[in-house]
């Protein structure tokens, strides 16, 4: 008897257990970012708190979005180096406090060449604090 309803359990354990390596691919798919799917958190916070801004030439929110950026690596050692994310969020907030367009698009260019794939591939499902 007590064997029996162990076997269950183990069988019960088992399925569940595939369900969430079922899950985990399905997350490796992607469940934001793409059509009919909503934005990714960095890819949303981005859109909302530093495109917008810039449309509509409000340098100050830029810069002050950028600030935040700079501590958004999601990996310290991304900090690191003369590619360091820190840096470059830091240098499109002085840009943007300036109030040059040019150089800010530049350094937003820069930084999307730099991580952006890398980020996508890694970290895209990642929370951001905003
Ligand atoms: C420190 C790095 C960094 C800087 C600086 C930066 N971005 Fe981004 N941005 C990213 C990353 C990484 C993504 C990809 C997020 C994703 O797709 O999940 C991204 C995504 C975006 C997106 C979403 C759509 C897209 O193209 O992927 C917009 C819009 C955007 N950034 C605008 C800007 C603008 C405008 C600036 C400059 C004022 C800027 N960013 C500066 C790292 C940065």
């Amino acid at each position: 008897m007590m064997k029996r309803f162990s076997i269950v359990l183990l069988t019960s354990a088992l399925v569940s257990g595939l369900s969430l390596v079922g899950l985990g691919s399905a997350a490796a798919e992607g469940k934001c970012g793409k059509k009919g799917q909503p934005m990714c958190p960095l890819q949303g916070w981005m859109e909302e708190n530093v495109q917008k801004p810039m449309d509509k030439g409000d340098w100050k929110a830029v810069s002050k979005a950028m600030k935040k950026a700079a501590g958004m690596a999601p990996d310290a050692s991304w900090n690191e180096g003369d590619k360091s994310w820190k840096k470059m969020a830091e240098e499109s907030a002085k840009a943007a406090a300036s109030g040059d367009e040019k150089a800010i698009k530049a350094t937003c260019k820069s930084c999307h060449k730099a991580w952006r794939k890398k980020y996508r591939k890694e970290f895209r499902e990642k929370p951001v604090k905003g």
